[in-house]
């Protein structure tokens, strides 16, 4: 079970940092959690604000047959936070390809990593963090939105955890994951997403270069864009960022 092995730090550097040195010596599904983090990291290697009062968390698979893509990992924990918010009365989108926005706000951001010692990952590492009781930093604000200012209340971020780890393992994992129905995670996916085929979204690289193209197609692992030459190309996630053209 998710979390059945768990791992509580008062601050640590990164969750994430912690199973990928320890993963070792660990049993698949241990949940690793820190009340604070020093250096929290999330996609792109990006610094991740984790205050006293969010929900900083990693959770560790050793995957002993396929699917062996950290993105089916990473989707089971959007899907399951996803319907976690909405029993809190919470109408949140997934942005591709995984974080969660409620009214354009980033409140969970999931990043997904792999171990990989041969040909195949020995490891997958979902990291999560979640805005909860935490102060959104000023220059964050127009950008993230906590728990507790959409719901007016504190919530505890162990029971988020557990009610997320819970729907996570019994609606998604075991049923879908363990019986190979990845197809199944994957179509519920693309009806909550926040991006629909034929929709103008402009595409942000490393260099902070924009570029405005229209979507072709939405598959598991990419997006096919077609550009305003006609040119196709995909788009991998952790390659660069999408945004609704005028949204956030
Ligand atoms: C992103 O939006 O880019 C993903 C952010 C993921 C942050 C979480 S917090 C717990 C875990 N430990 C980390 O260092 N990162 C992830």
């Amino acid at each position: 079970m998710i979390g059945e092995n768990y791992i509580h730090f008062y601050d640590i550097d990164s969750t994430n940092n912690y199973l990928k040195n320890n993963w070792r010596n660990l049993p698949s599904e241990t949940v690793v959690r820190a009340s604070v983090q020093n250096s929290g990291y999330g996609r792109k290697g990006n610094h991740w604000s984790s205050e006293l009062g969010g929900l900083w968390y990693s959770v560790l698979f050793k995957p002993k047959s396929r699917p062996l893509n950290p993105w089916h990992y990473v989707r089971v924990f959007s899907l399951a936070i996803y319907d976690t918010l909405a029993k809190y009365s919470i109408n949140a989108k997934i942005k591709w390809p995984n974080d969660l926005l409620v009214n354009d706000k980033k409140i969970c951001g999931i990043v997904g990593e792999s171990i990989i010692t041969g040909k195949v990952p020995n490891a997958i590492i979902v990291g999560i963090g979640i805005n909860v009781n935490n102060d959104i930093p000023y220059h964050l604000k127009n950008y993230a939105v906590n728990l507790k200012s959409l719901i007016d209340k504190e919530v505890s971020v162990e029971k988020i955890m557990n009610e997320i780890n819970h729907k996570a393992y019994n609606s998604y994992y075991l049923r879908y994951l363990k019986e190979k129905s990845v197809s199944v995670i994957t179509k519920k996916w693309l009806k909550v997403l926040n991006i629909k085929i034929n929709d103008e979204v402009t595409l942000i690289n490393f260099n902070e270069k924009k570029e405005n193209v229209f979507i072709e197609k939405i598959t598991p692992d990419y997006l096919e864009v077609i550009d305003i030459d006609g040119n196709i190309k995909k788009i991998y996630a952790g390659e660069i960022s999408v945004r609704k053209s005028g949204g956030k």
